[in-house]
């Protein structure tokens, strides 16, 4: 596996690869690898000949008050990790490789990044937009594998590419969950014992949403409001920020449930912020 850390160095290895017609397949992460980032790799390994996995804790989708400082960091696993998982190139670039000290330019979107997380979360997507835009242009894939879990963020890429034309194709995978059904995140190493418990909740009020789906004859409101009854029935430390039940591709609000409607929820449990949701097939 090769570790490059400047823009040069991944552009070179990109032409290399493409000039003998090897696709490039890319995973984008902050590292602190789990399950979830490992199954992103392998559905990008399957479709492509030079596997891409860039490494950056991206200061500009976090807000002044959130958690950029104690964001976890083990670069020595995550390195390892890569490698069994049969990383070609693991990209490292530093904050000073990726962003020039007078960077004026960004990506801005206008509509989808509006509700849910980007309510709560001022200028995180512009953040992670133009972060994603400039590792399309380091990397050069073409093909990018993101996953479910962060739902918003998937839609809002698939946005991006479609109306800037980026030549890449992107692929969402599905949600890893711990076998408790506990979505994997980073952030879940923050939370206590207790709070690991009453996080368990979010999963299971989305399974309600779910199994009322099922049933048929609910409005989203009357399912929203059943999943916020239980919740607050049962975890009384959930302190939810938002469900939404929208379109999974324009992210509006829709009133009936079907087939590709997202149900999304984010939710403080003690000083950790997660989110979690269910695309209804
Ligand atoms: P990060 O949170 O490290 O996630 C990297 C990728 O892994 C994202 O596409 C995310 O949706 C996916 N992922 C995280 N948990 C997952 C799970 N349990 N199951 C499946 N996929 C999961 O998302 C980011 O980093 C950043 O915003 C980034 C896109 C790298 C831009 O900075």
């Amino acid at each position: 596996m090769d570790i490059v850390s400047t823009v040069s160095a991944m552009q070179a290895s990109s032409r290399a690869a493409h000039k003998t017609g090897q696709r490039v397949g890319f995973v984008p992460t902050m590292g602190f690898l789990h399950e979830g980032h490992l199954s992103l790799m392998n559905i990008a390994r399957q479709h492509s000949d030079l596997l891409v996995v860039s490494i950056f804790v991206n200061p500009t989708q976090f807000g002044p008050h959130e958690d950029l400082s104690q964001y976890p960091r083990d670069l020595a696993r995550d390195k390892a990790l890569c490698e069994s998982c049969g990383v070609d190139v693991l990209f490292c670039p530093s904050e000073s490789e990726m962003y020039p000290l007078d960077s004026s330019v960004y990506v801005d979107e206008s509509r989808l990044s509006c509700g849910m997380c980007g309510a709560a979360r001022s200028g995180h997507f512009r953040g992670v937009l133009t972060v994603v835009a400039k590792l399309f242009n380091m990397v050069m894939p073409d093909v990018a594998v993101f996953g479910q879990k962060d739902a918003q963020q998937a839609a809002l890429i698939q946005r991006m590419v479609r109306d800037l034309n980026f030549p890449v194709e992107i692929r969402v995978a599905p949600i890893v969950r711990e076998p408790d059904g506990l979505a994997m995140s980073s952030r879940n190493t923050y939370l206590s014992a207790d709070e690991r418990v009453q996080a368990l909740w979010l999963n299971r009020a989305l399974q309600l949403a779910e199994s009322r789906v099922g049933e048929g004859g609910l409005q989203s409101a009357a399912i929203a409001s059943e999943m916020r009854d239980l919740l607050g029935r049962e975890a009384p430390g959930v302190i939810v920020e938002y469900i939404a039940i929208v379109d999974a591709v324009s992210l509006q609000p829709v009133d009936g449930v079907g087939s590709g409607v997202l149900v999304a929820l984010a939710a403080q449990v003690g000083k950790t912020r997660l989110i979690d949701n269910l695309l209804l097939a």
